[in-house]
């Protein structure tokens, strides 16, 4: 089966800029026989149904938010199919997939390569952790299982700060809610503020 996988940026855009969602429908309307994928920023179960509602595309791929949420594709399907929003994941259940991940990352590359390639996939799962800069300093240098888990725990007593009596992050500390770069109004309907000139107002 043939498909085409189209991402919404030019690779000098990286992962910065907002996807292109008018450039998706153009590739899904030139496109004829074969199904067309979305991909880039989908993030949440609504990013999903903005761009499969806006470019026509067959479906969504979903790379980041995987790490982000490893339960959205579970949330996504549900989302499209009732509307319903399901809560976001426990940080300890996060925690428990990032483990199972670099244990199969291990199972498959063996254990100093698959570390080494897990420095790159740790820090998108701490994206959601609230204050991780302990953690992404440390996990960037491990070699060893061992070593990951003396990492984790290390972070684990340094994240105690920022956690309530319940063991949950402070509300100053919680990670703002994910919004995909095309999920937001221009930047001018956003502003709460026109800026104005200084001086006293008759003066303009
Ligand atoms: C850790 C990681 C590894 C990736 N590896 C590849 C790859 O091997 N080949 C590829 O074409 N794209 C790769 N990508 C890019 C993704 O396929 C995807 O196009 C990109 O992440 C944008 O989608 P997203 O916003 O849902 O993450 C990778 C992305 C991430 C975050």
């Amino acid at each position: 089966m043939a498909a085409i996988f189209i991402h919404g940026r030019t690779r000098e855009q990286g992962f910065s800029g907002t996807i292109n969602l008018a450039g998706i429908r153009a590739v899904v309307e030139a496109v004829n026989n074969i199904p067309v994928i979305g991909n880039g920023d989908v993030t949440t179960p609504q990013a999903a149904r903005k761009m499969l509602d806006e470019t026509g595309c067959a479906g969504v791929s979903i790379g980041r938010g995987a790490f982000y949420n490893p339960w959205i594709f579970q949330h996504t399907l549900h989302y499209l199919k009732t509307g319903d929003l399901p809560a976001e994941p426990a940080f300890a259940d996060r925690v428990r997939v990032m483990w199972r991940h670099l244990d199969l990352m291990v199972e498959v590359f063996g254990e100093e390569l698959g570390c080494r390639m897990f420095r790159k996939v740790a820090p998108w799962y701490a994206k959601r952790f609230g204050p991780a800069n302990e953690f992404n300093k440390r996990v960037v240098q491990i070699s060893t299982k061992t070593e990951f888990q003396e990492v984790l725990e290390n972070y684990l007593r340094w994240r105690r700060q920022f956690l309530d009596e319940n063991g949950e992050l402070l509300p100053r500390f919680q990670p703002p809610p994910l919004v995909a770069s095309f999920m937001q109004e221009p930047a001018v309907a956003r502003r709460e503020q026109i800026p104005v000139p200084q001086g006293p107002v008759e003066v303009w």
